[in-house]
């Protein structure tokens, strides 16, 4: 899909601007595997790029203007890097807001034409948005010649998207879609950024199941979870909720009201179970990864309540499927997908038989498709 992906914004921007482009750039989407709501808690999180992502083909300009062609949105967008104004809800604010992050860092940015196309759904919590930042970001280094530096490019995506965008997300999405590596999932320390390889167990796969059902991001339930987060972190003393361990919590606990302290439960009992995870991982042992899923999707579901009906009747019919070794809700939560840990010799079958339960369950008609571990942002050619 993604190579046909990658001629269609060539041979568009052929059409569109009279010649070959100069350069292709990708940055992938992704799918968190466990540590979930975790990113702003300065905890840990192991996520994997997806074999879907941003494409961008382009070529340099000489006048400090970018213009861009959206295959997705079927239209055009231009601005002048040195005269950005904000169009609240309109694609290209993901370009203006990446080039204004840029400019903040100091960076000295050239113009470009362009085509972008993506693959990655949009809205169903795999982070489209943070791969269209980091393909930008990307394109910016072709035209502009700075050095590629991962956790900068992650930060100052996040800083776009936070301050420019308006949506108050964490570092994982930009931080995966920045630095991923095909094969691996990225156990990311949030608060130092720090991030290592982590293979998917041996026979395994990967499969995202998307309910078919969409959240708001910039919606007050994640900024609320976040509120609570920080009001738990204070009346533990500490700077978040990674440094407190799951025996302080419990020592504790009884002193907090009930809702402030089941969110903090989740999320230092998701760290615990994130490092566990990647121990698991390490040793190829698939069947503690699977349980470590399921009980994060319980913890996500019971705790720290971001899940929906519908994600929790993908998960069990999920859970039902041959083949399933663990599943769990993924992303914000409030809609959008589930990502399943699958034996791949049954995974296709597994797809198919999942699909259907779930939609005699709901009437709703999900997507579900095994994906592979990618690399992150990359300049194709
Ligand atoms: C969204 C945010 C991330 C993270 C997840 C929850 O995807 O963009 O930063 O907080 O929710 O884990």
């Amino acid at each position: 899909m993604s190579t046909s992906l990658q001629q269609l914004v060539i041979e568009t921007f052929q059409q569109r601007f009279g010649s070959a482009p100069s350069a292709v750039v990708r940055a992938p989407g992704r799918v968190n595997l466990i540590g979930e709501h975790t990113d702003y808690n300065d905890g840990f999180v192991l996520p994997m790029a997806i074999d879907r992502a941003s494409w961008i083909a382009l070529r340099p300009r000489k006048d400090g203007r970018v213009t861009i062609f959206s295959q997705s949105h079927n239209e055009s967008a231009e601005f002048d890097l040195a005269k950005m104004t904000k169009n609240p809800h309109h694609w290209s604010e993901y370009v203006k807001g990446t080039a204004w992050a840029l400019q903040e860092a100091g960076l000295k940015l050239n113009g470009w034409d362009g085509v972008t196309g993506c693959d990655v759904p949009l809205g169903a919590g795999l982070s489209s948005s943070a791969s269209f930042e980091m393909a930008v970001a990307r394109a910016f280094e072709v035209t502009s010649g700075f050095t590629w530096d991962p956790a900068k490019m992650a930060l100052l995506g996040q800083k776009a998207e936070n301050k420019w965008v308006g949506v108050n997300c964490g570092i994982m999405d930009q931080m995966i879609s920045a630095a991923g590596k095909k094969g691996h999932a990225l156990l990311i320390d949030c608060r130092s950024l720090a991030h290592q390889l982590v293979p998917l167990p041996p026979k395994t796969v990967v499969v995202i199941l998307d309910t078919a059902t969409r959240r708001g991001l910039v919606g007050s339930a994640y900024n609320e979870r976040r509120a609570q987060c920080e009001a738990a972190a204070k009346f533990f003393g500490v700077k978040a909720l990674r440094d407190v361990s799951v025996a302080q919590f419990n020592a504790k606990a009884s002193q907090l009201d009930e809702t402030t302290s089941k969110r903090a439960r989740h999320v230092v009992t998701e760290d615990e179970r994130t490092a566990q995870a990647a121990v698991a991982m390490r040793a190829g042992d698939a069947k503690t990864l699977g349980k470590l899923m399921d009980a994060s999707h319980e913890s996500l579901k019971n705790d720290f309540e971001v899940t929906n009906d519908a994600l929790n009747v993908i998960v069990e019919c999920a859970r039902h499927g041959k083949g399933c070794i663990g599943a769990r809700m993924t992303g914000a939560g409030f809609g959008g997908c589930a990502v399943a840990l699958v034996e791949e010799n049954v995974a296709e079958n597994f797809t198919k038989t999942v699909a259907a339960d779930y939609e005699k369950a709901t009437k709703l008609k999900p997507s579900l498709y095994v994906c592979h571990p990618s690399n992150g942002a990359e300049i194709v050619r």
